[in-house]
């Protein structure tokens, strides 16, 4: 399948693995990578510059296929060192930059300077269209269903992704939700060039984390979400268990005057213990409400392959059978 997407990024398949906290380690971004998709090395997971340029090395120890770096830019006081993470982006040869979080104006001409690829992850038009002007190559839609910050805008893919389709002249990726050959096809139908995935590649045999949280994700269902830091703006989706439920007494007992001190616990510094420890009530971790759809832990390549020939089987035989007048009584997956 050849779209904008697979031809922007030099890749098989239109299927990118978006940056992933404690998650996006090399072992990760290299089995999306060989299997055809792009995959993402969390930069921020790596505490300096050098650490990541060490992980940018042990990726291309494991792969010789395009992959890319996530750069989120976090709305701290004390910011990372961003230049000297760019610096070690450029400097490993990466030739694609998933950015996220705030915008990425600043830093647009040492990335594009080093003839890198960005695609911007988005939750709204509004800044989809802004990514688009200062110079991003892409984006990546992210719908209210997606795991991690959907922004506050609460709008679905289901409607986001024509808007962006209506407004857009790049092309960007439908993220949030996409789980299978399905969504791959519902996202092309809306106007996107291919899909992000974050916690459908969780619960895959290489995504270095405890195998506790692969269970949590193939035990869950759509129910299972819940949105956190709604009244500090900060909205993040991660998935119910003691301590969320702990979390959201403490908003309502602290209504509008809650603080970021208040929830300290539940979220600061937890990921390690979830994701490397297994601890699953230590805190709250992101997690799209497409833990419904997840009941297998398969390998990056069995997963991509699975969703290629899915999509190839809706098109040519369900949708094409609709239109020559067989596919009535045909059923998908
Ligand atoms: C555990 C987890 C950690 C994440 N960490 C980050 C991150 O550090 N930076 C970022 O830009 N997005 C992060 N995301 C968001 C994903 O890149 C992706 O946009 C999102 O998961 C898409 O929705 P889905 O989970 O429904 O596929 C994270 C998502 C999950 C599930």
């Amino acid at each position: 399948m050849k779209t904008a997407i697979t031809e922007l990024f030099g890749i098989e398949h239109p299927i990118i693995q978006g940056g992933m906290h404690f998650v996006g380690f090399a072992e990760l971004a290299a089995a999306v990578s060989n299997a055809g998709g792009l995959g993402i090395i969390t930069g921020l997971t790596q505490k300096t510059p050098e650490l990541l340029a060490k992980e940018i090395a042990r990726c291309r120890d494991m792969t010789d296929k395009p992959f890319g770096v996530n750069l989120t830019f976090l709305p701290a006081f004390s910011a990372p060192p961003y230049p000297e993470y760019i610096a070690a982006i450029v400097e490993g040869g990466v030739k694609a930059v998933e950015t996220a979080g705030r915008s990425p104006e600043q830093y647009m001409p040492a990335l594009k300077a080093a003839g890198i690829k960005v695609i911007h992850k988005c939750t709204s038009v509004r800044h989809s269209l802004k990514a688009e002007r200062i110079g991003c190559d892409a984006v990546s839609v992210d719908g209210f269903e997606c795991g991690g910050h959907p922004g506050e805008d609460d709008i679905p893919n289901m409607i986001l992704l024509p808007r962006a389709a209506e407004e857009l002249k790049i092309p960007f990726v439908a993220s949030g939700g996409m789980a299978d050959g399905r969504s791959l096809v519902a996202a092309l139908s809306l106007g996107a060039a291919g899909m992000n995935m974050g916690t459908r590649f969780i619960a895959t045999k290489e995504a270095p984390v405890h195998q506790n949280v692969k269970n949590a994700l193939v035990a869950a269902t759509e129910l299972d979400t819940r949105l956190i830091m709604r009244s500090l703006r900060n909205t993040e989706r991660v998935l119910k268990n003691a301590n969320v439920d702990r979390l959201l007494e403490i908003e309502r007992e602290k209504g509008d005057k809650l603080t970021i001190d208040d929830i300290h616990d539940q979220v600061a510094g937890v990921y390690p213990r979830i994701m490397l420890d297994g601890q699953m009530d230590a805190g709250a971790w992101s997690c799209g409400m497409v833990a419904g759809l997840i009941h297998d832990i398969p390998s990056c390549k069995e997963l991509v392959d699975r969703i290629m020939s899915e999509a190839e089987t809706i098109i040519r035989g369900r949708l094409m059978g609709f239109l020559d007048g067989t596919g009535a009584t045909r059923k998908v997956a």
